[in-house]
């Protein structure tokens, strides 16, 4: 996997803003996988400033959610669909109608996560998911221990993530479900772009298990090393464990340009 140093979330943003730009240059019609949580808000930003500097066209752009709470009304400001309207789809642009996302208040939640797996490969496919990582190493809501090769599914979400996530239920765990929707991590790997961003002193043992640790399910982001394109881009906190930091910072100084990320 590639390994990109940028000075702070703002540069790690624009970065892959900027690959996520080249993309729909290339295919206007490309299905861009996006996850939640803090850490992607600066990419978001950097693409609706490039879309309303008029610099990218996103109106044929396609957009597919990573993974879903369980239980909360679509409507619930914090349901993962809601959060994805406001963050990410009415700021582009993008209508509802070209957005892909599994069912979280599905009686037959079994039957969502399958419907939502064959919805993404009969739209062709992911093109570049982004993905942020949890303290624990989880990417989407794929705990610790999950199946490598797993589809899209139900998941029990640790204690850890519903403390880190409390923080958008006004503080209150008691609010935070337990249940989840979540791409597979099996799922996750037929992306044909994988794009791992990361900040902070909080998640530097993640990404040092990321990158330089073995695959292992129990450290689920460590699937990524099986990916044949794979980017994950950290700031200075997020790389703080990283061992080979100072390789990594060589080989993007001195990347031919044409190659992007
Ligand atoms: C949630 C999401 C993940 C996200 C993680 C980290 O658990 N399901 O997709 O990567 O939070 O969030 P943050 O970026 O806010 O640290």
């Amino acid at each position: 996997m590639e390994v990109v140093i940028v000075p702070d979330a703002k540069a790690g943003g624009e970065l892959i803003a900027g690959a996520m730009a080249q993309l729909l240059l290339d295919k206007p019609t490309a299905l861009l996988g996006v996850a939640t949580g803090s850490t992607p808000l600066p990419i978001y930003q950097a693409l609706a400033a490039q879309v309303a500097a008029g610099a990218v066209d996103v109106s044929r752009a396609r957009i597919a959610q990573l993974d879903e709470y369980v239980g909360l009304p679509a409507e619930h400001p914090e349901s993962y669909r809601s959060v994805l309207r406001r963050e990410v789809l009415e700021p582009l642009g993008i209508g509802m109608d070209a957005f892909f996302g599994p069912d979280g208040t599905a009686e037959d939640v079994r039957g969502a996560c399958e419907a939502y797996d064959r919805a993404l490969a009969e739209a062709g496919g992911v093109d570049l998911q982004l993905l942020g990582i949890g303290t624990d190493g989880h990417i989407g809501f794929n705990e610790p221990c999950s199946s490598l090769a797993s589809r899209t599914r139900i998941k029990t979400l640790t204690e850890q993530t519903r403390v880190d996530n409390a923080r958008f239920f006004d503080g209150d765990i008691g609010q935070v479900p337990h249940h989840v929707i979540t791409q597979g991590i099996g799922t996750i790997l037929e992306a044909r772009h994988l794009v791992l961003l990361a900040t902070g002193e909080g998640k530097a043992d993640a990404v040092a298990a990321t990158v330089e640790g073995p695959v292992a399910a129990v450290c689920p982001a460590s699937a990524l090393q099986l990916h044949a394109h794979a980017t994950v881009v950290v700031d200075e906190g997020a790389a703080a464990k990283l061992k080979h930091a100072d390789y990594f910072r060589h080989t993007f100084v001195n990347k031919p340009a044409w190659q992007g990320i």
